[in-house]
């Protein structure tokens, strides 16, 4: 029993040693070095990353360092971005593809980058029932945070002072098929099966009209 306990303490260690290496090997990226390659991303994100509805590009500062990266990557690997119909998915994994950002030290540069740019809440557009919202968000809050923060361990970005346009564009896209469609989008796929907590486009309002609340 003593034997097995201690087994079992030693494979907890072993684990956790294995977490500790992995997060070791993750390179942090130069924000200086990043911000070279910036420019490419204004026309749509604007020079301060608050994004530009009209181009459909949605506000990246603010957000975790390491979904940017993650999304970055998904873009250049095809991950995101390749469904028919989605043509915004497929101009962002166009830029993604620039010969600057080939390497993977450029793109954890580019975002370390937007995420030093200042953060301004986004104007809100969307119209609903936060009360409503706000039951449905339970669900969310596990992986999202209380507050709509994000929880990196989660693989959950922030959702809070983001574009809520773009939040509900995305919402319909996992529920489509348009994201989470690829087998190396672990979190993606989670996400899409969550989707199926909202059932219409009015509780995908209403859920963001709550997360607007939480600003
Ligand atoms: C031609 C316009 C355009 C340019 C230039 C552009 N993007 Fe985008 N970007 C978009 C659009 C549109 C989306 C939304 C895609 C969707 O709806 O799925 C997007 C999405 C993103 C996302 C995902 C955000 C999220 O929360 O899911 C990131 C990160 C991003 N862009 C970063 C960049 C960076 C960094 C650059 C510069 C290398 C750049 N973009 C250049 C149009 C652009
Ligand atoms: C099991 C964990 C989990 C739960 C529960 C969850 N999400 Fe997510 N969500 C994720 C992950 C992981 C991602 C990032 C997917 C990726 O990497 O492409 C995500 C992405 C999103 C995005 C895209 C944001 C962006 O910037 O691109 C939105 C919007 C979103 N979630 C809203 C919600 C809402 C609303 C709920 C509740 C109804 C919810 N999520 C519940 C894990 C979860």
């Amino acid at each position: 029993m003593k034997f097995l306990k201690t087994l079992g303490l030693a494979g907890l260690l072993l684990a956790t040693g294995q977490i500790v290496n992995a997060l070791a090997e993750t390179v942090p990226g130069d924000a200086a070095a990043g911000k070279s390659m910036y420019p490419l991303c204004t026309s749509c994100h604007g020079v301060n990353g608050s994004g530009n509805q009209v181009m459909g590009a949605p506000k990246i500062s603010g957000q975790l360092e390491f979904y940017t990266l993650k999304q970055l990557q998904h873009f250049q690997n095809g991950v995101r971005g390749t469904v028919a119909g989605d043509k915004k998915g497929m101009q962002m994994a166009a830029m993604s593809k620039g010969p600057r950002l080939k390497s993977p030290e450029a793109l954890a540069n580019l975002a370390a980058y937007v995420s030093s740019l200042p953060d301004k809440t986004a104007t809100s557009t969307v119209q609903g029932d936060a009360t409503k919202g706000e039951a449905a968000y339970s669900v969310c809050a596990a992986c999202h945070g209380g507050q709509g923060e994000g929880v990196e361990a989660m693989a959950a970005p922030r959702l809070t002072g983001q574009s809520d346009w773009y939040l509900v564009a995305q919402l319909k896209k996992f529920k489509k098929g348009q994201r989470g469609y690829h087998n190396a989008d672990h979190g993606g796929r989670q996400m899409r099966a969550m989707t199926a907590t909202l059932p219409t486009d009015e509780s995908m309002n209403d859920v963001v009209a709550y997360i607007n609340s939480l600003n």
